[in-house]
């Protein structure tokens, strides 16, 4: 079936990041398409601003790292809206204990690396596949942004499994714009800093005295709305020459300091 509206594909998308990359998309005009392994009905008030929006919503209640959910998903979105434009790999976890790398247990490891960076990247390969069958439109095909993190390249040794999930990320994207620039397809990253949500909870005071003690330039909390106008730029197509590039969203926080 075919829609004259395009098409967005967000993962992890119930709250948080991923919830307002949806809702910015649907204000946008997008149908917006959501997996995310909660149930709809834990998050009926989000859902209740995309109804109050007239948006035009599928939610799939169902996990990344499960392949059978992420075809049958995949289908239902294919059936309901045809073509797909935009995937944000946004789906992602922090270690539910935070200890040091010489403590770290393969559990921990296996879990967070299989959330953020392999189930990131073989949702990623299916959607690309049914991509790849879909004809350019304003001169591409599709558009993807990862939402990794300054945690791609800033040592953290009480979490380094979610560190070296993001690290790998950061190479996914790179080998993704690489493949697929010659089809249409560009890849596009984020990387947030410490931005308000559910998964910064545990940290908040932390955060919040690191940020009254100047450490990030620009001195507040990022908000999911932050990284969603970054998104809408990204899948703008204002940026068609450039693929693979990533964008620091963290108030300044990469700058080397003296
Ligand atoms: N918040 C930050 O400061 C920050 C900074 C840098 C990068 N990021 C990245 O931004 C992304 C979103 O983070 P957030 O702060 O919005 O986190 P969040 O509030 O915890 O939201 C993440 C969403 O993804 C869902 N999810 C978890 N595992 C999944 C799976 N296997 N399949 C599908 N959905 C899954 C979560 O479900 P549950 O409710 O079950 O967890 C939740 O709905 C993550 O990739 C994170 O690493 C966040």
């Amino acid at each position: 079936m075919s829609n004259a509206k395009k098409t967005a594909i967000v993962t992890g998308g119930s709250r948080g990041i991923g919830f307002a990359v949806a809702k910015q998309l649907a204000s946008e005009g997008y149908n917006v398409a959501i997996l995310d392994v909660n149930a709809l009905e834990d998050y009926r008030a989000n859902f209740a601003q995309l109804d109050a929006m007239d948006a035009d919503y599928l939610y799939y209640q169902g996990s990344v790292t499960d392949k059978a959910a992420r075809e049958a998903f995949l289908s239902a979105v294919v059936a309901k809206y045809g073509d797909v434009d935009v995937l944000v790999n946004n789906a992602g976890v922090a270690p539910l204990v935070r200890s040091d790398i010489l403590e770290m247990t393969e559990e921990s490891f296996d879990r967070v690396v299989g959330i953020n960076l392999k189930g990131a990247m073989f949702f990623t390969q299916l959607v690309v596949r049914q991509m790849l069958k879909q004809p350019y439109k304003d001169g591409r095909r599709a558009t993807i942004v990862n939402i990794c993190s300054s945690s791609a390249y800033i040592s953290s040794i009480s979490r380094g499994e979610y560190c070296m999930s993001k690290a790998g990320m950061a190479m996914m994207t790179l080998l993704y714009a690489d493949r697929l620039a010659a089809e249409g397809i560009n890849v596009y990253e984020i990387r947030p800093g410490v931005i308000d949500t559910d998964m910064t909870k545990v940290v908040h005071k932390k955060y919040n005295d690191l940020i009254e003690q100047g450490a990030f330039p620009i001195a507040r909390w990022g908000t999911p709305q932050d990284i969603a106008d970054a998104v809408s730029v990204f899948v703008s197509g204002k940026l068609s020459y450039c693929t693979g590039n990533y964008l620091d969203l963290d108030g300044g926080f990469h700058i080397a300091r003296l």
